[in-house]
C-alpha cells in the first residue's frame, strides 16, 4: 500500500493548542502530516512564514511523523506536489462549514484526486482561534491555556515590539 500522506494547511498566525490537538490525532491515522504554513489573502498577519513555521516546528518535535514548511501558492497544486492525496481541515463550529465547504469543493475541481477530510475540533478547544490568541496576548490576557508553552513568549515579545 502507498504512504499515506496528508497536508494540514492553515495560517497558524500563531499555531493553538486546538491546532496542536488536530495534528496529533490526524497523525496516528496518516504515515505522515505535513503541517504546511499558507497565505491567507484576508488576513494580515502578526508572524511571517518562516516565523510561523519555526514556531510549529518546536512544538511538533516529538512527532516523529509530523513535516513543516510553508508556501505561498495553491493549497491543492502544494498538495500535489508534495504527494499528499489528503488535505485535513478542522472544524470547529457550524460557522466554520460553509467556507470550508465552499474550498473544498473548489479545491476539488482543480485537483479531483485529492480528498479534503474534516476533523471536529476537540471539545475543549471549539472557542479557540489564533485571532484570539492575539486579542488576548495584545491586552496582557494570559495566553497558557490556548498556545503551546514553548511558544508564549515568542508571542508577548511579538505583539509588544509591534
Ligand atoms: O487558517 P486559515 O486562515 O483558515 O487557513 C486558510 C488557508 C491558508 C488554508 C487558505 O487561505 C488557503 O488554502 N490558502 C492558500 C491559497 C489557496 O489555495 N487558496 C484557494 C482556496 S479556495
Amino acid at each position: 500500500m502507498s504512504t499515506r500522506i496528508a497536508l494540514y494547511p492553515g495560517s497558524f498566525d500563531p499555531i493553538t493548542l486546538g491546532h496542536l490537538n488536530i495534528i496529533r490525532r490526524a497523525a496516528r491515522v496518516f504515515d505522515k502530516i505535513i503541517v504546511c504554513v499558507m497565505v491567507n489573502s484576508s488576513k494580515t498577519p502578526l508572524f511571517t512564514l518562516e516565523e510561523r513555521v519555526e514556531l510549529i516546528e518546536r512544538t511538533v518535535s516529538r512527532l516523529g511523523n509530523v513535516e513543516v514548511e510553508s508556501s505561498d501558492g495553491l493549497l491543492v497544486k502544494h498538495a500535489k506536489e508534495v504527494g499528499a492525496n489528503v488535505i485535513i481541515k478542522g472544524l470547529r463550529a457550524v460557522s466554520d462549514f460553509d467556507w470550508e465547504f465552499q474550498m473544498a469543493l473548489a479545491n476539488k475541481v482543480i485537483e479531483p484526486e485529492i480528498e479534503t477530510l474534516f476533523m471536529t475540533s476537540s471539545s475543549k478547544y471549539t472557542y479557540l482561534s489564533s485571532t484570539v490568541v492575539r486579542e488576548m496576548a495584545r491586552h496582557d490576557a494570559s495566553i497558557d491555556e490556548f498556545v503551546p508553552r514553548e511558544i508564549i513568549q515568542d508571542i508577548l515579545n511579538k505583539v509588544n515590539q509591534k
